[in-house]
């Protein structure tokens, strides 16, 4: 959850390492720190807070930002220990010459300590983290690598670390054990980082460390091994997002730019996968022939946050398109509930980052059970994909913010297109298939319509931005939907929201209505509709506001509410895309007026990586 960025070669560190660790923000944003090797000896520098503290800290040392040589740096989220400069990351020895930073969790740190103490060994700090730095100088004898992977022996948990030393000046020592690292590979430049977005401004070649991998990274080459020193190779993979979609250009947060990137990711998405004329899609990368899908009995589908949400529209389409079995589970829950997995269950891990533990611990339970998995990730040659084997890329691009927004609405969508292609493969006709294809590939145009509606939905989100309690309602697929939408609203503007099916409501959270508690109803559902007018007029009973989601063109739900948006008409299976980017919209902009931190709300990561 914590970021990493490491680079040796000719240009200044410091402020390669800031810039890479501005990039790597969103991973977690509690504190940060950074240790350059140069001129035989390590300068570091910590803060407590974002990067731009830590930049403060570096512009202040006299010299520092011009240094060349190595360096490495992290993106703290506090896991042992509190979010304090000390406890900010990189870690040094006693005797200043090593320097370490981080990511994951040394399950054995205390007995480690205790160990490590007993030799008089002084701890600053209160983390975990620490050990590994005393450990390896203990290790020394000579070679940095060597003593790295003497001292991981001894650990028990996950780590990605990268690790200097005044006595090997011009090297950085990296290795993953369930957190990822990877390496840019520069012209008399390497660099290495937690994920590719450091490295996008200096090279597309990549190599991504194995877990159990350990590198000598230098300038000029690379030395890749196993712990035990063994030389492994690894293949040379190319990103093919550039920088830019990395940055905010000319919108105030990323958040704001991804939510109007999402008819573009979307179409992105879907290019190439369908199949207008025969009704279907292609989907290369699942590698299952169709009788394999034909065997398909069940479909389990597993993911957190956003994705699991998406694996819930998943639930309905698989049924409800192509006529199989679903249930999705919390990813945290798969391996602990023992699900049966028979060997024509289909599992789907769904996962923007790729990286998720408790996605990736699903994706590990259900091989081990002999499921066939396909995974929907959208960062490419993340661990996820890697171990899935096989799966559907998003090609939604660099989602920046830690609010996921098209990586949802892309994992929607291709959802759609495998919902697609299963049903293609029992009983979905030619003519059901060629309309559904039509409907997938007006989605972004719709999108586009909402994003035309963004100046109605920030006055609207402006009259409820003082709001303390929301409810969002929703029935069908417009259920997911909205607990998509309270997702949204309670992470950036800290607005306590819960996402029901409008139903439910009766049952219980209807004693909480009143004026000061207003609900989003998701209206716009053809199908569904009487019923939900029925549940808004419960509502206005009860004198909460109403916010309603609408079908182009309705009359009856605007006569029991002035706060309309209007989503384009379409079918049940596309109504939640249009429909989530209404709300996105609406926690943006509620969130503005009250002043939160988009990007990076209090509390939370991107990329939660551990349990
Ligand atoms: C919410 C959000 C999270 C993620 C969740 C899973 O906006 O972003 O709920 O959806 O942490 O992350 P991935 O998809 O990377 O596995």
């Amino acid at each position: 959850m914590c970021g990493i960025a490491g680079y040796v070669g000719k240009k200044a560190v410091a402020p390669l390492l800031i810039e890479g660790l501005k990039r790597l923000e969103y991973r977690g944003y509690d504190s940060a720190g950074l240790a350059l090797n140069a001129n035989n000896q390590l300068y570091l520098e910590k803060a407590a807070g974002k990067v731009v503290e830590l930049e403060k800290c570096v512009n202040a040392q006299p010299g520092l930002n011009e240094l060349t040589g190595c360096g490495i740096a992290h993106t703290r989220w506090a896991t042992h220990g509190r979010p304090t400069a000390v406890n900010a990351h990189p870690h040094l020895d006693g005797s200043n010459r090593f320097a370490v930073v981080h990511n994951g969790i040394i399950e054995n740190y205390q007995e480690l300590r205790r160990y490590l103490e007993g030799k008089n060994v002084h701890f600053r700090s209160e983390t975990d983290s620490e050990v590994l730095v005393h450990l390896i100088a203990e290790a020394y004898e000579g070679n940095l690598l060597s003593a790295v992977a003497a001292a991981l022996k001894q650990v028990k948990g996950t780590y990605g670390i990268a690790v200097i030393s005044t006595l090997e000046p011009g090297l950085i020592v990296t290795a993953r054990n369930g957190s990822p690292i990877v390496i840019g590979l520069g012209n008399g430049e390497n660099l290495v980082a937690s994920d590719v977005s450091p490295l996008l401004p200096y090279t597309s070649k990549v190599i991504y460390l194995n877990d159990g991998d350990i590198a000598a990274v230098y300038a000029d080459k690379v030395d890749l091994r196993n712990i035990n020193n063994m030389p492994v190779e690894r293949e040379v993979a190319r990103i093919d997002w550039d920088a830019s979609a990395a940055e905010k250009g000319r919108y105030e947060h990323f958040m704001l730019k991804e939510i109007f990137e999402q008819p573009e990711a979307i179409s992105n998405a879907i290019r190439g996968r369908l199949d207008a004329e025969n009704g279907c899609s292609i989907l290369n990368g699942l590698n299952l022939t169709p009788r394999d899908l034909a065997q398909i009995s069940r479909i389990v589908i597993a993911g957190c946050g956003s994705s699991m949400h998406a694996g819930l529209l998943g639930e309905y389409y698989f049924e409800d398109i192509a006529g199989i079995s679903t249930s999705v589970e919390q990813a945290a829950e798969f391996r602990y509930r023992n699900p049966i997995i028979e060997p024509n269950t289909l599992v789907i891990p769904i996962s923007q980052s790729g990286e998720t533990a408790d996605t990736l611990a699903a994706v590990r339970e259900a091989i081990r059970k002999g499921a066939v998995v396909t995974a929907l990730c959208n960062v490419v040659g993340s661990t996820i994909a890697r171990e899935a084997g096989r799966g559907i890329y998003l090609h939604a691009g660099p989602e920046m913010s830690v609010a996921s927004t098209k990586g949802f609405t892309t994992q929607v969508a291709v959802l759609l297109l495998l919902a697609l292609l299963l049903g293609r493969n029992r009983r979905l006709s030619r003519s059901e298939g060629i309309e559904l294809v039509k409907q997938i590939e007006a989605v972004p145009d719709l999108i586009r319509s909402v994003l035309e509606q963004a100046p109605l939905i920030e006055e609207i989100a402006k009259r409820y931005a003082q709001v303390e309690n929301f409810f969002y309602i929703g029935r069908g697929c417009l259920y997911p939907a909205a607990l998509e939408g309270a997702l949204k609203l309670k992470e950036i503007s800290y607005i306590h929201a819960e996402g029901y099916h409008a139903a439910e409501l009766k049952h219980g959270p209807i004693s909480l209505l009143d004026e000061n508690h207003p609900v989003l109803a998701l209206a716009n559902d053809v199908l569904g509709k009487d019923k939900i007018i029925g549940n808004i007029q419960e509502c206005r009973a009860r004198k909460a506001p109403v916010i309603a989601l609408v079908a182009q063109g309705d009359t009856r739900v605007r006569s029991m509410t002035q706060d309309v948006i209007e989503i384009p008409q379409c079918s049940r299976f596309i109504a939640p895309l249009p429909s989530v980017v209404a709300m996105q919209l609406f926690a943006y902009y509620v969130a503005v007026a009250r002043g939160c931190e988009i990007d990076q709300p209090r509390n939370l990561a991107k990329s939660v990586t551990v349990e």
